[in-house]
């Protein structure tokens, strides 16, 4: 009777044309989203019965109802309403546990908390810290980074088709101004397939980047965006060039801390630790919208006589406290850091198969369980998302459903994504890894 109901009320929403709702997506084009009804494990239910696999999903470290998840957000629902501005023991537990469980190991730097609800906005209460700390108004990032949507976050966001303005279906786009001088670091390459031979040393690509940092009030840097993944000598060497250059490191680790990456955070793969660490999406197993702002003991040092002046009320509520606690304690219990190291070598084998079988696919990148499959095609800086016309990147993920996965894009052209559940079985990975080879099928058509 309900699955008749929720089966009635999706095929009245699925139409663009009647939703209320101002959607926004993955997968650029004008198809409705399919409509999921349901989920469980590493499952999506969708509105007309089928079961497809989560691929790519980053706010969902632990799939969908996780039993240690549903416990204590049923529990946390019955906690008083407590703004960011009163005390609750359940925000100052998960404070503890986070440090305890997740930074275990880096006491000599690590100092404080705040929680706050997204990664945008981790990223811009970290940004505009900074630029109070330094009286520096300019910013710096790497090349194709994506660093969230609002405030500050959204001027760092340099992909061309993510600018939280409008892209024109005809053709253009109409941009908000933007809110800070931006620098731009060249990226690595870090491919496991297909990037171009380049034996080149950080130290070198990046020797003009003291200068250009020597304005900015911070450096931030994620570790997965435009399927840029690298290794621990270009983290080191952004972070000595922003430290000559009085610019504060900050780590953008929302998609890669608390365990994606295969330990608790990406910046472990380096000798360097950052100023700030920025979290979120899986922070709270996917069960609650939460994000914290993690900085160091010198900057706790440097906030002495003052009080950071930003607040919201709805952050550290509660149930999201809850979550957090919870996510730590099923992803230490479990070792689920070993598990996503072990299906790391999977996916680098079965990915490296799938690269050589389809010609369409020009490079694969990844780390743990977050994977980049980048296709020929256009360069990914002539993207804009303004025309109504489905990219092939999104083609072989509607080519993948039909396979029975889920598989995600990041809104670019070429650029598909795999970030499932860290809960993924053997089993299932390669169940997700099958419905990309038959998605690319689609690419290999058009490619030639
Ligand atoms: C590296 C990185 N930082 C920040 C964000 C923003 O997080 P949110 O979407 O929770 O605001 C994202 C989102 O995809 C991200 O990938």
């Amino acid at each position: 009777m309900r699955r008749r109901w929720l089966r009635r009320r999706c095929r009245g929403v699925r139409g663009p044309a009647m939703s209320r709702l101002l959607r926004t997506g993955l997968n650029a084009g004008e198809a409705a989203p399919m409509a999921v009804v349901g989920g469980e494990g590493v499952y999506f239910h969708l509105s007309d019965g089928r079961r497809l696999i989560d691929g790519s999903n980053t706010g969902g470290g632990l799939g969908h109802r996780h039993p240690a998840m549903v416990e204590a957000i049923r529990r946390a629902a019955d906690t008083p309403v407590v703004n960011e501005g009163w005390t609750w023991v359940g925000r100052e537990q998960a404070a503890d546990d986070l440090m305890a469980t997740a930074f275990g190991g880096e006491e000599d730097w690590v100092g404080a908390v705040r929680f706050c609800i997204s990664g945008s906005e981790a990223n811009d209460m970290a940004l505009s810290l900074c630029q109070a700390l330094t009286q520096r108004s300019a910013l710096a990032t790497r090349e194709r980074a994506y660093h969230g949507i609002t405030g500050l976050s959204r001027s760092m966001t340099v992909q061309p088709q993510w600018h939280g303005g409008l892209a024109v279906h005809s053709g253009g786009s109409q941009l908000p101004a933007p809110m800070a001088p931006v620098r731009i670091l060249p990226a690595p390459n870090g491919a496991i397939y297909g990037a171009p031979a380049n034996n080149t040393p950080p130290s070198e690509y990046l020797a003009d980047a003291t200068r250009l940092l020597s304005d900015t009030a911070a450096t931030i840097i994620d570790y997965t965006q435009g399927g840029i993944y690298y290794d621990g000598a270009y983290q080191d060497e952004v972070a000595r060039r922003a430290r000559q250059a009085g610019s504060y490191w900050i780590a953008d680790e929302v998609v890669t801390g608390a365990g994606r990456a295969g330990r608790w955070f990406a910046f472990q793969g380096a000798e360097s630790r950052p100023d700030i660490v920025t979290l979120g999406k899986s922070l709270g197993g996917g069960a609650a919208a939460v994000a914290a702002v993690v900085v160091s003991k010198d900057i706790v040092e440097r906030l002495k006589g003052t009080s950071w002046q930003n607040y919201g009320t709805l952050r550290g509520h509660p149930i999201s406290m809850a979550a957090v606690s919870a996510y730590l304690k099923v992803v230490s219990d479990d070792k689920i850091l070993d598990h996503v190291q072990s299906l790391e070598k999977l996916f680098i084998r079965r990915l490296l198969a799938i690269a050589q079988k389809h010609p369409s696919v020009q490079r694969v990148a990844g780390q743990g369980l977050h994977w980049t499959v980048e296709l020929h095609g256009p360069d990914w800086r002539t993207w804009h998302a303004d025309t109504t016309e489905v990219p092939i990147a999104s083609r072989v993920a509607e080519r993948a459903l039909e396979a029975g996965a889920v598989i995600g894009t990041s809104g670019e052209q070429t650029s598909l994504f795999l970030a499932p559940p860290l809960v993924i079985s053997e089993h299932e990975a390669t169940l997700l890894l099958d419905a990309l080879d038959h998605g690319l099928d689609v690419a290999d058509e058009e490619h030639g």
